[in-house]
């Protein structure tokens, strides 16, 4: 059986409910490309945020805010979800998503690119969450690292990409690597990778803990 059958029956089994597929069904509608998180996914990050205890969550790449609305729905009333978006466009449709769940006063978005954005950006963060551009996702980490707390969780998106993360030398790929080797080097964090499959076929989430 494929995997993505897979992903659709056991999120059933599991009692999926997805506060977020309205925000996808905008960004489908509004032709977006079909590149968020899998519900399984969504619900992850949700239950990890939750886990922590998380206040405060810092987003890089929100697209139509698909994965922003199950990190958002984790943090209390005052807590808050930081999300970096580049395209303005993506950002229209996300923000319509987040007023129509009644998130606005939880997510602060930024519209712009994340090295420039985070410049400008204070910590600490409980939780990040890097699902923006794979190419500089090497000085994301180098970014982001300072910014969130000790004990705080740095998840990186879509670092293996079907294998392509061991010897492709694409920009993506190869920045998930460089992003990779970043994670290693550095004494401030703990890293694992988490190998995935399912609606978005293999790839995988880093997993850092920082120290
Ligand atoms: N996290 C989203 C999916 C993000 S897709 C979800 O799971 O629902 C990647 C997004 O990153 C796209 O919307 C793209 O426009 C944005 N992006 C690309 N380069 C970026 C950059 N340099 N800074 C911020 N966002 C960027
Ligand atoms: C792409 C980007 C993503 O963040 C993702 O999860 C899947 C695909 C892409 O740009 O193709
Ligand atoms: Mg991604």
């Amino acid at each position: 059986m494929d995997y993505a059958t897979i992903d659709q029956h056991v999120a059933g089994f599991v009692g999926l409910d997805d506060p977020a597929a309205p925000a996808a069904a905008r960004a489908d509608a509004a032709g977006l490309p079909a590149i968020a998180v899998s519900p399984l996914q969504g619900m992850f990050l949700h239950l990890l945020a939750r886990t922590m205890g998380a206040r405060r969550i810092l987003e890089l790449g929100t697209l139509g805010g698909y994965s922003t609305i199950w990190l958002a729905q984790a943090v209390p009333a005052d807590g808050e979800v930081v999300t970096i978006e580049l395209d303005p466009r993506h950002a229209e449709v996300a923000r319509e998503s987040f007023a129509e769940a009644g998130l606005d006063g939880v997510i602060d978005l930024r519209v712009g690119a994340a090295l420039e954005i985070l410049e400008g950006v204070d910590g600490p963060f409980d939780l990040a969450f890097l699902d923006a551009d794979k190419a500089t996702m090497p000085q994301q980490v180098e970014l982001v690292i300072p910014r969130v707390r000790s004990g705080g969780v740095i998840i990186c998106d879509n670092v293996i990409r079907g294998g392509a993360v061991v010897d492709s030398d694409d920009a993506s790929p190869a920045g998930a690597r460089g992003a990779l080797e970043v994670l290693a080097a550095d004494p401030r964090v703990d890293a694992t990778v988490l190998q995935t499959v399912g609606l978005k076929g293999h790839d995988g989430f880093a997993y850092a803990l920082v120290r």
